[in-house]
């Protein structure tokens, strides 16, 4: 309980992301919706909010998310509802809820948004993260499991990041897994009095889940274990071999790795996972795979997909050390701070940051008077390019002194001209600043 005068902070493993970082944040949504739309998916927005059994049915009641992570709760109705651990559960029961199929085709779908799970916080893992993730609906074809790969890679590589590996394997399918299972089960039998509690448990519960254990001891065991790519049923088998000569067509490299079984329990064929070396122990980028029988799951017809997930709160945290010191990752600087001097020059003052704004130059003014040393101290901590000095002589004038706070050059202009003149070294400071927005408010006005 907290006493009445105590300061209340922020919910344990939630964050506040400042200005100083957003900016970073719509860097790369700009950049992810530039790449999805390059090949064509649309963006798809679902609820926070969804029923309990949506998750349980399809990320699996056995799963670490929905036996300890997920924020569950009685609605004043009683009805159990989930913030969402993850989204593709969501996207799927929203392609059925509204009959996506019948558009015809495949569809593709993105989000970006908030997803939340109670684990325990650390660099890289929050309770309240981020992801950025795609969906294709409606075909089991390899060559979209390897489109959807080189899409990432493309996506990646915009940002420049470097030093990231790709995981690739198949988790086969409900006909081939159960032989498999059987064959992994007799194999634990064996070594599992000498498996972590958790894997103990596993081996009855959900005994796929051992070969995605943690725990530094189990490992040796678990490198001896049988592989799921030597029991592959054969439509699987061939499934696998397409993705990866598809793959190798493109010259994308991955590491096949049996292991890679991924914590949800919806997968059929296909998984992968990016890392990156960038990050700390929380090194899975993103993760994601096909799910064809996810949709039967929860009540829709049968619907073959594939997608995957980016940690945005990873990703930005890579790309934000890989970028350190680029200016092309820095927040946009402010266009101009106007300076003002006698209460006569208020007025044209504002007019100015009025049409300025309006030709989409981010600008600032001051809104008391304020002497020019001040003003020009305050023009360099915000970090404007330049400022705009407007005294009783520029009035009678009828031009404004434009001071470069980078070259410390200053000139005379007339205010009509002051906006094209402060654009080309304003774009040239940043080159994600509003240019479009800038031209095209141009054109309207
Ligand atoms: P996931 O592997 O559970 O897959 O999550 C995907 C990514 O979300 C992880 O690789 C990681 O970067 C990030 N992530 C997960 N938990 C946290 C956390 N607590 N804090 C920060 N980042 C986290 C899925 O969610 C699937 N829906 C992926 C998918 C889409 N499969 C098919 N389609």
């Amino acid at each position: 309980m907290l006493k009445e005068t105590q300061l209340i902070r922020s919910v344990k493993g939630t964050r506040d992301l400042l200005p100083a970082e957003t900016h970073l944040w719509q860097r790369v949504e700009d950049e992810a919706r530039a790449v999805l739309g390059a090949y064509n998916f649309r963006e798809i927005r679902t609820p926070i909010l969804e029923q309990t059994a949506l998750f349980a049915r399809s990320v699996g009641e056995e799963t670490d998310i929905v036996t300890k992570e997920m924020y569950t709760f009685a609605d004043r109705d009683h009805e159990s509802l989930t913030l969402r651990p993850e989204a593709t559960a969501s996207v799927v029961r929203a392609y059925i809820e509204h009959s996506l199929y019948n558009e015809g085709g495949i569809q593709k779908l993105y989000y970006i948004g908030p997803m939340f799970r109670r684990e325990r916080p650390q660099k890289g893992r929050y309770r309240q993260f981020y992801q950025i993730g795609a969906e294709v609906l409606g075909s089991d074809h390899p060559t979209i499991d390897a489109e959807v790969i080189e899409m990432l890679m493309l996506f990646l590589s915009r940002l420049e990041l470097k030093n990231t590996a790709l995981l690739l394997n198949s988790v086969g399918c409900p006909i081939c897994r159960p032989h498999y299972l059987a064959i992994l089960k007799n194999a634990l039998a064996g070594v599992k009095a000498n498996l972590c509690a958790d894997c103990q448990r596993r081996t009855a519960t959900n005994p796929l889940r051992v070969l995605d254990c943690k725990v530094e001891a189990d490992q040796p065991i678990i490198a001896r274990l049988p592989s799921i790519l030597d029991h592959l049923g054969p439509e699987c088998g061939q499934h696998f071999d397409r993705v990866t000569a598809e793959l190798n067509e493109r010259g994308i490299e991955y590491t096949i790795t049996p292991r890679l079984v991924r914590g949800l329990d919806y997968y059929t064929k296909t998984t992968f996972e990016i890392t990156s070396g960038a990050l700390g122990a929380q090194n899975a980028l993103l993760g994601g795979g096909r799910y064809d029988g996810l949709a039967e799951m929860i009540g829709g017809p049968p619907t073959a997909g594939i997608g995957f997930s980016i940690g945005e709160d990873r990703l930005v945290l890579a790309v934000g050390e890989a970028a350190q010191g680029k200016p092309d990752y820095a927040a946009p600087p402010v266009a101009a701070y106007i300076v003002w001097m006698g209460d006569r020059t208020l007025a044209p003052a504002r007019q100015l940051a009025r049409e300025l704004r309006r030709q989409g130059l981010s600008v600032e003014i001051g809104y008391e008077p304020t002497k020019l040393k001040k003003s020009m101290g305050i023009a360099s901590r915000i970090g404007a390019r330049f400022a705009v000095i407007i005294g009783e002589g520029e009035l009678e004038s009828g031009r404004y002194q434009v001071k470069d706070m980078v070259s410390g050059e200053q000139k005379e202009v007339e205010p009509v001209n002051i906006a094209e003149y402060l654009r080309g070294p304003v774009a040239a400071s940043n080159d994600v600043t509003p240019q479009t927005s800038a031209r095209g408010a141009n054109k309207n006005g």
